[in-house]
């Protein structure tokens, strides 16, 4: 029962139908009619609540099920008891939050935040309430489940018609879903504007320039490089056309159009690598020689609308690049060894001239020990090379050996100087080695030449002063013959004196042809001939023991040489092999056209001018020489045979008879294994055709008058005496001057007998030529030790006239002067 007043109160009062029925109970003292009356009325009136109370039930219901049907929470709390305690929540609260309507009435909402306390949005509500206004709060709340959710709140006070606070409306919505799209979205823009920071970041620390292009050229990006290589600022970028900015050229110099331009073509939709441009920029007018390469950026329609361009400035490193090839291509290009070794001595850099000098190739010793071609006995020489450079030290110009890779011993010129880092700490050594081996081979043949030439200098000149003296010894040795017919006994004497001067007649022969000073008769002969005739001359002498074995070059041309001086020569080697083969072998002649080249040793060293020669190879197998004897072998007198086998001269005629014919000569030999003699004859295609005066012999045979011209005052004597012996009349000179006027005095000289070496500034050619300048008919004589004086003239066409060889005897004497009258003048 609900008391109304002192006298009236409503109680429900249980009817038939379903529904409570509410009666207004008033106390009051009634009579019974009036009581009637009342209660009548009082039905009446309480039918009236009734149906009053009906109604708002229903309406009540009604906004119930409104409220249930809003899609977000309602929630009603009192705010006229302590705490705002919830009275009212519809359904979509329930489904929220997952409570059910029962478990939150007269409870505080904020057991929804959990233990996450002092939230801004609460803080928020907490000052609205407290002020009794509106207001709007995203908070964290917590389901049923303990599942978390935002939730925003609308929290509304509600005043009654007086005025009154009674209630605070709250409208929730779970707004997770847009919270949560909106921190990943937060999210992503933090992301990228990292990610945009980075990028930059990372395009600034290229070295490369690059710059992202419009299709209008101007540049809408650029890092830190592209600022420097263009001569841009940030400032200055915006709306800076790229054309503005430089002109582009071929690496040949031609003008690039600009629509051929790598950022044109890459907004044509085409890629660029590594184009090679030169970019001229207008600001400085500064030349920069670029790799250029580009990507198009595509729009969603996959056209380019953007480019990027990167610019990569090569002009140092093509500087470098070309600086470094010119250099490696001189290193490479060297003959000489260029080699680098680090402090260990192990070998860095090889170039192609250490692979020709010692065989190995780089592959082979890069990262070996330099100590590989050195031979063992100068492994300490390296020591101390090495610690010399590490010290700082330089070597220059050393001569030593190294070892090839084949095992040969080579002559090597160093020069060894430190390789230092940026520091300037040492860190290796570099080397450059000259192979000297043949500079030292040429050296010790021109000393060896040099040596053969003093040896025959002083040789001919003892020979000539000792021929003079055998010339007086034979001529007087003639003479007196002839006083002493009938004694035998002196007869005797004259004749083993005779022997003996002949003896050394031929001795000095020899001599004089070791010096060069033989008396020769070059004629175009055949080299194969002359062979062939020694063979056969030579085949008793040789013996059954030793094989001879020829290989001859049949298409030889034919050779310039004095024929009989050449079979001389070969038989003296064939001999010479013999002798070196007492227990028999095999003698080997081989002759074949050989070209000389000018950077040949023997045109190096001067022996020969480069062109083509006659070869000849006389080879042994017989004992062989050793060095020392080799080096000594062509020295006249020197000889190993036994005192009474050999004279020493052989090999020095032989070295003579080559060189005066225009040739060199060569031994090789090894101690055991043999001999080989190989000497090179000049071609008679290349000697000019002398000019030969030719002679008739006259019929007349009847002897004139001569003059003999001799500084030689004993050999004037002789030939007088022997002119007398003949009945011719006859007169002497001293000397050329002297000559001329015994010919202006004696118009009859019809012969002049000459020496050719005289004193007197006039040799016998000069006083020939200058007497048949005046008297061309003149009969001449020469007489000479010395024939080569008469071959260096042999173009001369003086040389028509015989030589009479010194020393010269009377029946030679007297042949030449006849067989002189008997020829008739040159035609
Ligand atoms: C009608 C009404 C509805 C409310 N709804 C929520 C709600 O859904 N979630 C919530 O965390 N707080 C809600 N609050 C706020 C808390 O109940 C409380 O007022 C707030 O946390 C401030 O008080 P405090 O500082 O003591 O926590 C609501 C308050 C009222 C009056």
């Amino acid at each position: 029962m609900v008391l109304v007043s002192d006298q009236e109160a409503m109680l429900p009062v249980p009817l038939d139908d379903a529904d409570d029925r509410w009666f207004c109970v008033l106390r009051r003292p009634l009579s019974s009619e009036a009581l009637g009356v009342q209660l009548r009325q009082m039905i009446r009136s309480a039918r009236v609540m009734e149906n009053r109370y009906r109604s708002a039930v229903d309406e009540l219901h009604r906004i119930r099920r409104i409220f249930d049907s809003v899609p977000v929470g309602i929630s009603i709390a009192d705010a006229t008891l302590p705490d705002e305690p919830l009275v009212y929540v519809n359904s979509a609260f329930e489904k929220m939050t997952g409570y059910r309507a029962a478990e939150v009435y007269g409870r505080n909402c904020r057991f929804l935040q959990g233990s996450l306390r002092g939230q801004t949005g609460a803080l928020e509500i907490r000052e609205a309430i407290a002020e009794k206004r509106e207001t709007r709060a995203l908070l964290k709340n917590y389901r049923k489940d303990g599942i978390s959710f935002w939730n925003d709140v609308l929290l509304s006070p509600f005043f009654d018609t007086s005025g009154q606070l009674t209630h605070f409306v709250g409208i929730q919505n779970d707004v997770t879903q847009e919270v949560d799209a909106k921190a990943s979205l937060k999210h992503m823009e933090r992301d990228l504007e990292e990610t945009q920071l980075q990028l930059q970041a990372i395009l600034d620390t290229m070295h490369d320039a690059v710059v992202v292009l419009d299709r209008g050229q101007n540049i809408v990006k650029m890092n830190e490089s592209a600022a420097r290589f263009l001569g841009l600022s940030e400032r200055t970028l915006s709306s800076k056309n790229v054309e503005d900015t430089f002109e582009a050229y071929l690496p040949d110099g031609s003008l690039l159009p600009r629509d051929e331009w790598p950022s044109a073509l890459a907004l044509k939709g085409h890629f660029v690598q590594d184009s090679g441009i030169v970019i001229v920029r207008k600001d400085t007018g500064k030349s920069i020689l670029a790799e250029v390469s580009t990507a198009p950026i595509l729009n969603q329609a996959g056209e380019p609308y953007l480019v990027t361009v990167y610019y990569r400035d090569v002009t140092e490193q093509s500087d470098i690049v070309r600086a470094h090839t010119r250099l490696a291509a001189i290193v490479e290009s060297s003959d000489d060894a260029i080699i680098s070794k680090d402090l260990h001595g192990l070998v860095t850099s090889w170039n192609s001239g250490a692979e020709k000098i010692f065989g190995y190739t780089a592959g082979e010793i890069l990262g070996q020990s330099i100590r590989l071609v050195i031979p063992a006995d100068l492994q300490r020489e390296e020591d101390e090379i090495l610690e010399g450079i590490r010290r700082g030290d330089t070597v220059e110009h050393i001569e030593t050996r190294r070892r090839t890779k084949s095992g040969d011993i080579i002559h090597l010129s160093l020069t060894i100087s430190p390789i230092r880092d940026a520091n300037g700490k040492v860190i290796g050594a570099s080397k450059i080695g000259r192979d000297i081996t043949e500079r030292r081979r040429l050296e010790s043949q021109l000393h060896q030449s040099q040596k053969l030439e003093a040896v025959g200098q002083l040789t001919g000149g003892v020979a000539h002063d000792f021929n003079n003296l055998l010339g007086v010894i034979v001529g007087n040795l003639d003479l007196l013959e002839r006083l002493v017919p009938d004694n035998a006994g002196a007869l005797k004497r004259v004749r083993t004196a005779q022997k003996a001067a002949e003896r050394g007649a031929d001795l000095t022969r020899r001599l004089l042809a070791f010096s060069r000073r033989d008396e020769l008769r070059p004629t175009p002969a055949s080299l194969n001939e002359s062979v062939h005739n020694v063979i056969a001359l030579s085949a008793r002498l040789i013996g059954p023991e030793i094989k001879i074995k020829s290989h001859l070059d049949p298409s030889l041309p034919a050779i310039f040489v004095d024929a009989a001086a050449l079979e001389s020569a070969l038989l003296n080697l064939f001999l010479n092999a013999r002798d070196a083969m007492p227990n028999g072998g095999s003698l080997n002649i081989m002759s074949e056209l050989r070209q000389v080249r000018a950077s040949s040793i023997p045109v190096q060293a001067g022996d020969l001018q480069a062109g083509s020669y006659a070869g000849i190879s006389i080879s042994d197998t017989g004992s062989g020489m050793s060095k020392e004897v080799l080096e000594r072998a062509f020295e006249p007198f020197f000889t190993t045979k036994k005192r009474d086998q050999g004279t020493g001269l052989g090999l020095a005629m032989v070295y003579g008879f080559v060189k005066q014919s225009g040739g060199t000569i060569r031994i090789y030999s090894e101690p055991g294994f043999g001999t080989t003699v190989t000497f090179f004859l000049p071609l008679a295609e290349t000697i000019p055709e002398p000019v030969v005066v030719p002679t008739r012999l006259a019929k007349r045979n009847s002897v004139g008058v001569v003059l003999v011209v001799d500084d030689e005052l004993d050999l004037l004597e002789i030939a007088a005496a022997y002119l007398d012996g003949m009945e011719c009349t006859h007169f002497e000179a001293v000397d050329g001057a002297s000559a001329l006027e015994r010919i202006a005095l004696h118009p009859e000289i019809e012969l002049v007998v000459t020496d050719v070496i005289m004193p007197g500034g006039m040799n016998g050619f000069e006083l020939a030529e200058k007497i048949l300048q005046v008297r061309p008919e003149m009969k001449i004589i020469y007489c000479s030790g010395f024939p080569e004086d008469a071959l260096a003239e042999r173009r001369s066409p003086l040389m028509g006239a015989p030589v009479l060889r010194k020393p010269y005897q009377h029946v030679e004497f007297e042949e030449a002067v006849r067989e002189a009258f008997a020829r008739e003048e040159p035609a």
